[in-house]
C-alpha cells in the first residue's frame, strides 16, 4: 500500500470538547452542569467560564479549522447548552450554536463528527444521583434523540460517550473530578450505566435509519511491565482488564472480561447487570470503535493476594523513558501494541483514532508565534504509526489531533496547552502553531 492509497482511506483531523471551549456557562440560555458547580467549589484558580470563549469566536476559529486543512472535526455538544434541565424544554439558542458549526463545517467540507456526551453533565442530573441513576440513561436518551432528529443527514459521524473509564477512575475512584467520590462498587455500577446508555444510543441511532456511524469513544491503555516476572504478569493482567479491557470488551462483545466481572462482584458488589443488560448491549455493538491514545502505563506487582484491585498492582516509570512535565510517557509503539491487542483479542473491527496529542506550556516567541517542536515530533511519530498500521490492514477510517486549538485541561487549567492553534489568554487572539502548519503539509502529503 502506498501513502497516497492509505491517505485515501483515511480523514485527518482534529479534535476538541464543548465544556474546554466554548465558556459562555451563563449565555443565551445554557443551564448549569456539573463543571461548572466543580469549579466553584474548588477554587483552582482556574474555570470554564470564558475558556477560549470558542462560543464567541466560532466563526473564526473554524475558518482557521479551514485554513489547516482538517478533512473533520470532532466537537461535543453541551447537553446543558440543549436542555438547561437536562430533560424538558430545548433551548433554541443552543441549538442555533451548533447549527452554525455543523452548516459551516459541512460548506467547508469538513466532516463534523459530533460528540454526544463529553463529561459536562446538567446539574439538576447531578443532584439525582448522576450517573448512578439509572434514570439517567432516560434522560440521555431523550436528549440523544433531539439532536439525532435535528442533525439527521446533516452529520453522518457520532460518538456516543467520551471516555467512561476517565470518568469512572476520576469521578469515582480519585474523586478528581465530579462528583468526587472514592467509592468503588459505585464506581463499577456507573461504568455499566455508561455502557448500557452508550449501547441504547446505538439502538436508537440505527431504529431512526441514520445515515452514517455511530460508536462509543474509549482511552484503552496498553499494559506493559519492566520485568516479566510471574507476579508482574499477573498484575499486568489485572491493570488490563480493569483500566482497559473492562470498556473494550462490552463495546465489542456485550459482555465485561470474565475474571474481572467475577472478582468486582465478588469485592465490591458491582455492578448489577440484569439479563436485559446484556441483550441491550450485545445486540447494540458500535460501527467503530473510537480510540483515544496518548500513552502506555507500566505496572509492577504489588500485592496480588489483597481482594482489592486498588492494591494488586502499582505504575512505575520508565528509567530511560521520556516523559512530558506532566508525567506522561511518550510511547508511540503503545497505539500498535493496543490495537494488536486489540485486533488479536476480538478481531478485526473500524477504528477512529479520536484523539491522540501531547500537552504542554508551549509558549509563545515575542512575535506571538508557538515554535511547538516537541507536538511536532509527537505527532509525527504516532501519524507514522497510524501509517503503518493501515499499510498491515488496521482498518482505521480517522485519526484526530488533540485538539483543534489551545483548551482548558480539566484539572491542569490553562497551562498544559494542547493546540494545534495558541491561543493568547490574554486576549484571545488565536495563531496556527508550527504544529497546525506542520499538519496541513501532512494532509497534503508535502511533508517530509
Ligand atoms: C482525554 C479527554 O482524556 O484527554 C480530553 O478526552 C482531555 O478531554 C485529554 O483534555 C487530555 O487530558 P488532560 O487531563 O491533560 O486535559
Amino acid at each position: 500500500m502506498t501513502r497516497e492509497e492509505i491517505h485515501k482511506n483515511i480523514l485527518w483531523g482534529a479534535a476538541t470538547a464543548a465544556y474546554q471551549v466554548e465558556g459562555a456557562t451563563y449565555c443565551d440560555g445554557k443551564g448549569k452542569n456539573s463543571w461548572d458547580e466543580y469549579y466553584e467549589l474548588n477554587h483552582l484558580g482556574y474555570d470554564g467560564d470564558i475558556a477560549v470563549d470558542h462560543y464567541h469566536h466560532v466563526a473564526e476559529d473554524l475558518k482557521l479549522f479551514h485554513e489547516i486543512g482538517l478533512q473533520t472535526y470532532r466537537f461535543s455538544v453541551s447537553w446543558s447548552r440543549i436542555l438547561p434541565e437536562g430533560t424538558g424544554e430545548i433551548n433554541q439558542k443552543g441549538l442555533e450554536f451548533y447549527d452554525f458549526i455543523v452548516d459551516t463545517l459541512n460548506e467547508y467540507g469538513i466532516e463534523p463528527y459530533l460528540t454526544l456526551y463529553h463529561w459536562d453533565l446538567p446539574l439538576p442530573l447531578l443532584k439525582k444521583g448522576g450517573w448512578l441513576n439509572p434514570e439517567v440513561i432516560d434522560d440521555f436518551l431523550g436528549y440523544c434523540r433531539i439532536l439525532f432528529e435535528h442533525f439527521k443527514g446533516r452529520v453522518r459521524l457520532w460518538g456516543t460517550i467520551n471516555e467512561p473509564a476517565s470518568e469512572v477512575m476520576e469521578g469515582y475512584i480519585q474523586g478528581t473530578h465530579p462528583p468526587q467520590e472514592k467509592n468503588y462498587a459505585h464506581a463499577l455500577q456507573v461504568s455499566h450505566h455508561y455502557n448500557l446508555a452508550s449501547a441504547a444510543a446505538i439502538k436508537m441511532f440505527h431504529e431512526m435509519g441514520m445515515d452514517g456511524k455511530i460508536g462509543i469513544v474509549l482511552n484503552p491503555m496498553p499494559i506493559d511491565v519492566l520485568e516479566e516476572t510471574e507476579d508482574n504478569l499477573k498484575a499486568k493482567k489485572y491493570a488490563y482488564d480493569f483500566m482497559s479491557d473492562w470498556y473494550i470488551s462490552p463495546a465489542l462483545t456485550g459482555h465485561y472480561p470474565q475474571d474481572m466481572l467475577e472478582f468486582c462482584q465478588k469485592t465490591y458488589g458491582a455492578p448489577k447487570i440484569s439479563e436485559e443488560d446484556y441483550k441491550l448491549m450485545e445486540e447494540n455493538i458500535g460501527d467503530y470503535l473510537g480510540v483515544n491514545y496518548y500513552m502506555r502505563r507500566v505496572v509492577e506487582a504489588k500485592n496480588l493476594h489483597s481482594d482489592k484491585i486498588e492494591d494488586k498492582f502499582s505504575f512505575v516509570r520508565v528509567p530511560d523513558g521520556k516523559y512530558t512535565k506532566w508525567g506522561w510517557e511518550i510511547y508511540p509503539q503503545g497505539l500498535e501494541n493496543l490495537l494488536k491487542q486489540i485486533y488479536n483479542q476480538y478481531g478485526k473491527k473500524e477504528i477512529i483514532i479520536s484523539e491522540n496529542g501531547i500537552g504542554f506550556d508551549d509558549q509563545a516567541d515575542e512575535n506571538g508565534f508557538f515554535q511547538d517542536n516537541e507536538r511536532i515530533s509527537y505527532l509525527k511519530e504516532h501519524v507514522e504509526v497510524v501509517e503503518d498500521l493501515c499499510a498491515q490492514g488496521f482498518d482505521i477510517s480517522a485519526y484526530y489531533v488533540w485538539s483543534a486549538i489551545d483548551l482548558l485541561s480539566w484539572t491542569n487549567g490553562y497551562q498544559k496547552r494542547y493546540g494545534l492553534i495558541g491561543v493568547d489568554y490574554n486576549t484571545l487572539e488565536r495563531s496556527i502553531k508550527k504544529s497546525g502548519f506542520w499538519y496541513k503539509k501532512f494532509i497534503l502529503g508535502e511533508d517530509a
